[in-house]
């Protein structure tokens, strides 16, 4: 595991994006896992100005971590929306190669297979990931196996109450989700770690020095061969 910790939000940010687009310039029809959430929004903010300075995604293909249970693309806080949003409405990825869980699938279970499926065909080069309060990956929660592949999971109490800032009340916060497994985060050929703000510092200190255990999802990262945790100097403030 590689650890780089900038100074602030924007220089993480910068320096992600940087590692992102070498991906896509040595390998244009590369296969990128893309997160949600607030820690990538700076980093989507430099993809989009690449793109507009000419990088072009017309040959990526994207698949997403996870979606909430019962959100369909139109709610605002649907991580099909938010990805519509935040990034792929301003690069020229084309529609039918960006993958998202369907969190209003009548079929949860179907759906899940099928995503599994998907991403089976594919070997993601890159695989964003922010990390929870609780040390979760995706929706991947305390306690789930580091073997797991795409499954419903029910949220905890505590990515409840961290997700309740985007929605009017903590009612509005679905409490089930659709979440890419953990072996299959694992079979990225790198994963990018991003990590920002003092509310992680707990969560970064047990996924680097703790020890590997599902009672921190993300501490399995430290077995993977390419990982690169990116962070500010805040959520860095408990390793030395
Ligand atoms: P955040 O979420 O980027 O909004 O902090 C990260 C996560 O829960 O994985």
């Amino acid at each position: 595991m590689q650890l780089k910790v900038f100074k602030n939000y924007q220089e993480m940010s910068k320096y992600a994006s940087q590692i992102v687009l070498d991906v896509v310039a040595k390998n244009p029809q590369c296969t990128l896992g893309f997160a949600t959430g607030s820690t990538p929004l700076g980093l989507y903010g430099y993809l989009k100005q690449a793109c507009k300075d000419g990088t072009s995604f017309r040959d990526v293909s994207a698949f997403n971590l996870d979606e909430y249970v019962g959100l369909d693309a139109s709610h605002p806080q649907s991580y099909k929306y938010f990805m519509q949003h935040n990034l792929f409405n301003e690069l020229d990825i084309l529609p039918q190669n960006c993958h998202i869980p369907c969190g209003v699938a009548t079929d949860l279970q179907a759906e899940c297979q099928n995503y599994s499926k998907q991403l089976a065909k594919h070997t993601i080069a890159l695989q964003i990931l922010g990390i929870g309060g609780n040390g979760h990956i995706a929706f991947n929660e305390p306690g789930t196996s580091f073997q797991s592949t795409t499954h419903v999971v029910q949220l905890s109490p505590k990515t409840i109450a961290d997700n309740a800032r985007f929605f009017d009340s903590i009612d509005q916060v679905p409490t089930s989700a659709l979440t890419m497994g953990i072996g299959e985060i694992m079979k990225a050929q790198c994963i990018l770690v991003l990590a920002n703000g003092k509310n992680k510092a707990q969560a970064v200190f047990n996924m680097v020095k703790g020890p590997i255990s599902t009672s921190c999802p993300a501490s399995v990262l430290q077995t993977h061969p390419n990982c690169i945790v990116v962070c500010d100097e805040e959520s860095a403030s408990l390793l030395n």
